[in-house]
């Protein structure tokens, strides 16, 4: 599929993910093999406020292209001038958040309560096209709740004002994070618009993103929540749907390489005071699956520098050598 001048085989994204798919984050997934990442999600006010903590998650220096920004807001002029804002740092395509279910981002008519008011959503979109020579791409949900059901139709509204991408995913803002993902919706939409469809939810192995490709003949898949201590996931995902080959799983020493690399990133990014702090719930993520790791989890809580942190992880690791 082509996004703009890029030339994308069966992608695998990280998805965006706040408060997770900082920079950092998306080092460490290029860094095992991941190809495709998106932001975190970005707030268009607070870009053209130029507020400074907004202002470095557009740091998109020295990372691969396409750079994917997501910005999230409800008024078209205002996204437009943060899309023109995000490409003159560097962003290689936009992403309009139309998902995202916390109340805080709904109750400003942002994120998934764009699902409830479709003319304002395509005016987003078409003012965020107009403004910027880069792809701009949408990602959202089915709808507000199963009894509105609006994927379809603003899918195909989408593409009529030059949105160059979809990402679906298969749930409805009611259902935030539970249920199950109906991926044939995906199907339906794939069959319905031409512009590439990106498929999301509920994919946790490779296994699964075949099956969405071959269920739903979507172009490319998304992974949000599977990756969350396991980033080699984004990587494995797409080696497996390139050649059919599976990778092995990461050993004790290559995990502990890994999260010791994106601690060393956060710190380095963020400064040691919150790269500690933000650093604590991918550790205990990448502890998943580790002997004894409840105990480790919970001293992990009350590590105060780096230097602590970085023994507490080598001797949970390292146990079992
Ligand atoms: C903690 C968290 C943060 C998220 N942040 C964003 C975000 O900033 N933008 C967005 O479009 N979706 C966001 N999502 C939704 C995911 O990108 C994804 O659509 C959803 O988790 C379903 O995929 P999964 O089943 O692979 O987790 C977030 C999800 C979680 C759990």
């Amino acid at each position: 599929m082509k996004l703009g001048e890029f030339e994308l085989t069966k992608p695998v994204f990280m998805a965006p993910m706040a408060g997770i798919t900082d920079k950092a984050f998306r080092e460490i997934i290029r860094l095992v093999g991941g190809k495709y990442t998106f932001t975190e999600m970005i707030s268009d006010k607070a870009l053209i406020y130029n507020n400074s903590k907004t202002i470095k998650m557009l740091d998109l220096s020295g990372e691969d292209r396409p750079r994917i920004v997501q910005l999230f807001g409800s008024e078209p002029e205002v996204m437009a001038e943060a899309a023109r804002i995000a490409v003159t740092y560097g962003a290689d395509v936009i992403d309009i958040n139309m998902g995202c279910p916390t109340p805080k981002i709904v109750k400003n008519k942002e994120g998934a309560a764009l699902l409830k008011n479709i003319p304002l959503a395509v005016e987003i979109a078409a003012k965020v096209v107009k403004a910027v020579d880069v792809p701009v791409t949408a990602k959202l949900r089915l709808g507000w709740d199963s009894d509105s059901i609006v994927a379809p139709d603003l899918a195909a509204r989408l593409e009529a004002v030059g949105i160059s991408m979809l990402t679906l995913h298969a749930r409805t803002r009611e259902q935030y994070y539970s249920g199950q993902a109906d991926w044939s919706w995906i199907r339906r939409i794939k069959e319905q618009i031409k512009i590439p469809v990106i498929g999301n939810g509920d994919i946790q192995t490779p296994f699964d993103a075949l099956k969405m490709l071959q269920e739903t003949g979507c172009d490319g898949v998304m992974i949000a929540r599977g990756a969350l201590g396991n980033p080699w996931l984004i990587g494995k995902t797409q080696h497996f749907l390139e050649t059919g080959e599976i990778w092995p799983e990461p050993d004790a020493i290559e995990k502990l390489a890994i999260v010791l690399k994106h601690l060393e990133k956060v710190i380095t990014y963020k400064g040691e005071k919150i790269g500690i702090n933000e650093m604590r719930k991918h550790a205990a993520w990448y502890l998943k699956g580790t002997r004894n790791a409840a105990q480790f989890r919970q001293q992990l809580m009350v590590t105060s520098d780096a230097a602590q942190m970085k023994e507490l992880l080598q001797k949970a690791f390292l146990q079992e050598n």
